[in-house]
């Protein structure tokens, strides 16, 4: 398993490219499992989910074929299984996907439990709700045995269906499903995540009627067949862009991330303009710089569903609030467990109290290097800022955790000039589970 270690200190300058989007992706491959032909996918990143998801997509009976960077022809016809029980079902959170497109292929689907998480309950039995209004039995939570759900459906059909919590999961799952039920279903109170907007447009292009992805109501009329066919390159990752650019932030940098979507970054932008930082943007950059001098102003997040603050960018957003001079207050109302990293960025420095769901940031403080450790993907992504930030060493145990989500980060921040290397021991064994 590996360590990340940064000598911190440097300010970052240059340019970094963003590759494709880590959710987005993961619900693409899922609903690429029900096409009637082939397609191909370009943008996909390099990182460990990916990887673990394209190896239970083969187990299932897909061909995939990589086709150069970024890129694989995936053929899903010779799929031969409704049971997805491979192991790393279990660490991968989006593996959930799987059961709404098997759900569609055999009007039956099984399925380990999608992974543990760290930051609260994950429950999904808001999906389960859904496909039971479709027609599917095996949907109860007594239904669930030995931690394996098994759904039959004999019809599938459209229903109307309101999403009492806005859920980003609950969203894909049953636009998956009703993508080829008989007759129109509609989602009302749908999250409008961008990568919930990306599986719709993969599907469309695939053969499938969906309209409304985006906005909270979405129709989805259902079609017989889905032929496939086509090429579909992923949207880049709104939180890999937001974690570059707290990057350049937190070292007083100036940086253009190239490759993003500006109207994903909207309510980062934002906040950091109210911060005190210079932001300018072209049709896919940002660029993110600091006139001398200037002190940075303490603001206050919310981290809402989209076009709210992301929840996933918070404990980096987090790092970049500590060295605001007065108070800063992040309110974490997604998760009801995100703050499991605050400990870890006071043994750098920081100052930081939680009430409730809140977290009253102090600054600023000046980081200093610390022994710390990825307690999940997104918390490793803040200790490499705080790291970044630090005067001195800072050693990140547990960095496969960060390997889920980020493609070659070492590579990319040591490009924009961070001093950043990645250490392979023997001497921990942690299975990276997914938490998102
Ligand atoms: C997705 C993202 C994750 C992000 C989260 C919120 C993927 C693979 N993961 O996770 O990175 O942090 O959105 O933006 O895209 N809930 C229920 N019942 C359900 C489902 C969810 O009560 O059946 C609640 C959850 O407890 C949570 C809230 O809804 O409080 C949002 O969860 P949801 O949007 O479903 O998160 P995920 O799709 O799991």
């Amino acid at each position: 398993m590996s360590k990340y270690r940064i000598v911190g200190g440097n300010r970052l300058q240059g340019d970094v490219s963003v590759s494709g989007s880590k959710n987005a992706v993961l619900g693409i491959l899922a609903a690429a499992m029900m096409l009637d032909g082939p397609c191909t996918i370009e943008n996909v990143p390099d990182i460990v989910d990916v990887h673990a998801m394209l190896e239970i997509c083969e187990t299932l009976g897909a061909k995939i074929t990589p086709k150069g960077e970024g890129m694989y022809a995936i053929d899903p016809t010779n799929i031969n299984t409704f049971e997805a029980t491979h192991p790393k079902v279990k660490n991968i959170r989006a593996s959930y996907y799987l059961l709404g497109a098997l759900l569609t292929r055999f009007r039956k689907a099984t399925m380990h439990m999608p992974g543990g998480c760290n930051f609260g309950t994950r429950p999904i039995d808001l999906h389960l709700k859904g496909f039971r209004k479709m027609g599917a039995m095996g949907t109860k939570a007594t239904d669930i045995r030995d931690g394996i759900i098994r759904i039959v459906a004999d019809e599938l059909r459209g229903a109307h269906i309101f999403l009492d919590v806005v859920s980003v999961g609950a969203t894909i799952n049953l636009m998956l499903a009703a993508t080829k039920a008989n007759g129109l279903t509609i989602i009302e109170n749908a999250a409008k995540e961008p990568h919930i907007v990306d599986v719709a447009n993969f599907l469309n292009a695939m053969g499938a009627n969906i309209k409304g992805a985006g906005t909270d109501t979405i129709r989805i009329k259902g079609v017989p067949v889905l032929p496939g066919g086509y090429s579909y390159s992923v949207i880049p990752d709104q939180i890999e862009a937001g974690t570059y650019m707290i990057a350049a932030a937190v070292t007083r940098g100036d940086v253009t991330i190239h490759n993003l979507i500006p109207k994903h970054m909207e309510p980062l932008t934002a906040k950091m303009i109210d911060m005190g930082f210079d932001i300018d943007q072209g049709d896919d950059w940002i660029r993110v710089s600091l006139k001398e001098g200037t002190q940075l102003e303490p603001t206050n997040f919310k981290t809402r569903p989209y076009p709210g603050f992301p929840t996933d960018l918070q404990p980096q957003a987090t790092v970049l609030l500590c060295l605001a001079n007065g108070l800063s207050r992040m309110h974490e109302l997604v998760w009801d467990n995100r703050f499991q990293y605050v400990p870890e960025l006071e043994s750098m420095g920081a100052s930081i109290s939680i009430i409730d769901r809140c977290a009253l940031v102090n600054g600023p403080v000046s980081f200093c290097g610390a022994s710390v450790t990825a307690l999940d993907l997104r918390a490793g992504a803040a200790m490499v800022l705080a790291g970044l930030a630090a005067q001195g060493v800072t050693t990140i145990a547990s960095a496969n955790r960060i390997d889920r989500g980020y493609e070659r980060i070492v590579e990319k921040l040591s490009g924009i000039g961070a001093q950043i290397e990645r250490i392979d021991s023997d001497d921990e064994h942690v299975v990276p589970v997914d938490d998102e």
